[in-house]
C-alpha cells in the first residue's frame, strides 16, 4: 500500500526544522520508522507539546519506544485494508504507531468525502494516537471537517464503580475556518488527561481532589495512588456514558480491543499489542453547503458567540481551539518549554540511540 500519500501538508513547517522534532525524527529512523511515518510522528509529539498538550507530547517518546523494544508495537507496520464498500473502510493498523495509522485513515476517509460527501475509517490493531485534534486538522485544509473517536487503556471506573474497565476515550472535531485558524474541540473524558497524573507522580506531587479516585474508590490527592486507582470521569454519570458510546464506536463497532482487554500503557503492560481502535469520519463541506455560505454562517455563530455578554466575573469567551492556537504561536517564537523529567528522558533517549538531545 502507497502510505507515502499523507506526507504533512499542515503548518508546522518551523517546527519541523526544530530541534526537538528533529531529534524525535532521527530516534524513529533508527528504530525502523520509515522516514515519512517519522516526522508524521515528529510533528504529531512536538506540535502537541507546542499547542500545550504536554501530556501527549515528547514525554510519550521512551513510552512508544520502549513498547517497540519489546516488540509489541511495531515501527513499519503492514497496514492492510480489510473491507473497502461505499463511504466505510476498515483498516487494520498491525499494531503500528496510533499517530500514523490515524493519518492514514483520516486521508482515506478524506478521499472518499471528497467522492461522496462523506467518509468514514474505522480502525482495529492501532496504537496509542496521543493529541487527537492534530490528527483531526490534517484534513481542514482541504475544505473538510475531521472528527475522530479512540478507545485508549482501560483507566476509568464505570459511574458507581472501581474497576478500570475504560478508557478516558478523547474524540476530536476540527472545523475549517478560511484564513483563520480552525475551530478544534479536542477533549478527554475524563476530569484531566492521566498523563497530568502521571507528570504530577514523576515530578513527586499531589493531584487535586476530583481528578481520581483510588484503589478503593476513594478520592484521592497522592499522584502515585491515583495512577494505581482510576480517573474520574467529566460531569459524572454522563463523562462515563459518553466514554462507554466511544469505546462501543472505536473498539467494538471498528474489531478492535475493548474494555479491560486494550493493554495499559500505564502501568505498563508488555504482554500483548495495545490492540486500540478509532472511528475516524470526514465530512466535505461543499457537499452539503456552498463553502462561502458555510463560511459566512459559522463566521456570523462564532461572532455572536465571541460577542456574547459575559458572565459575572467572567472573563473573555473562547472558542474551541482558540487557547491552543494562540499558545502555540507564541511559542513557535518563544520556544518550548518542556519539564525536567521529561528532558532527562530525551536525553537518555539520545544516548541510548546515538541521537544526541541537546537543550
Ligand atoms: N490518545 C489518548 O488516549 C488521549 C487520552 C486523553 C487525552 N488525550 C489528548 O490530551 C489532550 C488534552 O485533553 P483534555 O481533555 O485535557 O483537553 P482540555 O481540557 O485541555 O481541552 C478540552 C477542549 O476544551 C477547549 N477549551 C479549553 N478552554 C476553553 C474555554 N474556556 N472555552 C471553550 N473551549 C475551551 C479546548 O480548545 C479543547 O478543545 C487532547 O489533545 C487529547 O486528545 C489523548
Amino acid at each position: 500500500m502507497n502510505r507515502g500519500i499523507y506526507a504533512w501538508k499542515g503548518g508546522g513547517d518551523q517546527v519541523m526544522s526544530g530541534m526537538m522534532s528533529d531529534f524525535c525524527r532521527r530516534v524513529l529512523e533508527k528504530v525502523g520508522m520509515p522516514p515519512d511515518e517519522a516526522a508524521i510522528m515528529a510533528q504529531c509529539l512536538t506540535e502537541a507539546d507546542l499547542r500545550g498538550h504536554e501530556t501527549h507530547g515528547m514525554s510519550r517518546l521512551g513510552m512508544y519506544l520502549e513498547r517497540v523494544k519489546r516488540g509489541v508495537m511495531k515501527p513499519d507496520p503492514e497496514i492492510r485494508v480489510v473491507q473497502d464498500g461505499g463511504a466505510v473502510t476498515v483498516l487494520d493498523g498491525d499494531h503500528g504507531f496510533g499517530q500514523v495509522v490515524a493519518a492514514l485513515a483520516l486521508e482515506m476517509a478524506a478521499s472518499k468525502a471528497a467522492e461522496i460527501g462523506v467518509g468514514v475509517v474505522a480502525v482495529r490493531n492501532s496504537g496509542h494516537a496521543g493529541a487527537l485534534g492534530i490528527l483531526a486538522e490534517r484534513v481542514v485544509s482541504r475544505r473538510k471537517i475531521g472528527i475522530i473517536f479512540t478507545n485508549t487503556s482501560p483507566i476509568m471506573a464505570p459511574w458507581g464503580g472501581r474497576e478500570p474497565e475504560l478508557g478516558n476515550n478523547p474524540f476530536a472535531i476540527a472545523v475549517p475556518r478560511e484564513g483563520r485558524d480552525p475551530v478544534i474541540l479536542d477533549m478527554a473524558l475524563s476530569v484531566t488527561a492521566r498523563g497530568n497524573i502521571i507528570l504530577a507522580s514523576r515530578e513527586g506531587g499531589a493531584i487535586p481532589e476530583g481528578w481520581a479516585i483510588d484503589r478503593g474508590g476513594r478520592p484521592v490527592t497522592d499522584a502515585r495512588e491515583a495512577l494505581l486507582g482510576t480517573v474520574l470521569p467529566i460531569a459524572g454519570h454522563k463523562g462515563y456514558a459518553l466514554a462507554l458510546m466511544i469505546e462501543i464506536l472505536a473498539g467494538v463497532l471498528t474489531g478492535a480491543s475493548f474494555g479491560r482487554n486494550v493493554a495499559s500503557l500505564m502501568p505498563p503492560d508488555y504482554s500483548k499489542p495495545l490492540g486500540m481502535g478509532h472511528l475516524v469520519m470526514v465530512l466535505d463541506v461543499e457537499k452539503f453547503i456552498p463553502w462561502d455560505e458555510f463560511q459566512r454562517r459559522l463566521s456570523r455563530f462564532l461572532n455572536q458567540i465571541k460577542e456574547s455578554p459575559p458572565g459575572d466575573g467572567g472573563s473573555e469567551i473562547i472558542i474551541p481551539g482558540e487557547k491552543s492556537a494562540q499558545k502555540r504561536s507564541r511559542r513557535l517564537k518563544e520556544g518550548c518549554v518542556i519539564n525536567e523529567s521529561t528532558r532527562r528522558e530525551l536525553i537518555r533517549i539520545g544516548e541510548e540511540y546515538g541521537v544526541p538531545f541537546e537543550v
